[in-house]
């Protein structure tokens, strides 16, 4: 093997792969090597500096749990789930916007009926909010029996699994679209949050000069045979985060109005989202 330098260590480390490695795997390692060389040599990293990325991605793999993965919480911050998701959903002209899933999501929310609430502790959890639409192919045509899978967090903004004081599965439930297309559930008004900072992503939120919060939200993942899965949220176009998402997640398609409910309605708020899924395409 040659002695390195500075400029022919790339091309030695290209050469010391097997022949017969994975295709994509060699052009993903490859490219990734390649920008990291660069990184280096543009800003000739110093030995202290190195130490400090170690040490950085030291401190996210300890703070790593099941209940919270600081390595999505620095590719959040970093905008890099946010690019993922805008090139791995390159939606037609009508098809609902993605954005990011976020790392509280958890499969096997309560399968509930139309109309029933996600909240199970009722005005603990915040104002009531009513959220209905329907679920519709990209010609308008009503999906029957797709399922939104939706979450959100309680007025002190954190999701159930990181508060003790929120039953399992709080404010999370699996609505299923009736023959007309439509979905209704009752949950909260959702409130800004932040994400998780006392960490490494914090860290970088604070080099950079940036709050941690999360304009108001609702997530969902909306299922259909025969369409592509859509993870998406929406938005409320009041909240004072809506221009600053500590994420960059925010879509303007996604964004939202809460009404107030007439006077005597069981809700405070409501709001209307309809979904638009993509077909899956047959080749
Ligand atoms: C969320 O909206 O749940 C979220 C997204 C990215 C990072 C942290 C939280
Ligand atoms: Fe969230």
């Amino acid at each position: 093997m040659s002695q390195v330098t500075i400029e022919n260590i790339t091309k030695v480390f290209e050469q010391s792969m097997s022949k017969d490695i994975h295709p994509r795997a060699r052009e993903v390692l490859l490219s990734l090597v390649r920008h990291l060389h660069d990184f280096c040599r543009e800003v000739q990293l110093t030995h202290d500096e190195w130490l400090v990325g170690i040490d950085y991605l030291t401190r996210a793999g300890q703070m790593t749990d099941d209940k919270r993965n600081e390595f999505i919480l620095v590719s959040d911050v970093l905008g890099i789930e946010s690019l993922v998701d805008a090139i791995s959903h390159d939606g037609g002209e009508n098809i609902t916007e993605s954005s990011v899933l976020g790392p509280f999501y958890r499969e096997g929310a309560p399968k509930l009926g139309k109309d029933a609430s996600i909240s199970q502790r009722g005005d603990v959890d915040g104002e009531s909010m009513r959220m209905a639409g329907k679920v519709t192919d990209p010609s308008g045509n009503p999906i029957a029996g797709a399922t939104l899978d939706v979450w959100e967090t309680g007025p002190d903004g954190l999701y159930e699994q990181q508060d003790a004081a929120q039953p399992d599965m709080n404010l999370r439930g699996v609505f299923t679209t009736a023959a007309d297309g439509s979905y209704a559930f009752r949950g909260v008004r959702p409130v800004s949050y932040p994400i998780p900072y006392d960490g490494p992503a914090g860290d970088i939120l604070q080099i950079m000069g940036r709050h941690p919060y999360r304009p108001a939200h609702v997530h969902m993942i909306v299922r259909a045979p025969g369409f592509q899965s859509l993870v998406s949220q929406i938005y409320d176009t009041n909240d004072p985060y809506i221009e600053t998402d500590s994420v960059y997640a925010v879509k303007g398609s996604l964004m939202v109005d809460f009404q107030r409910a007439a006077a005597g309605s069981e809700v405070a708020w409501e709001v209307t989202h309809d979904v638009v899924l993509n077909r899956i395409s047959t080749p």
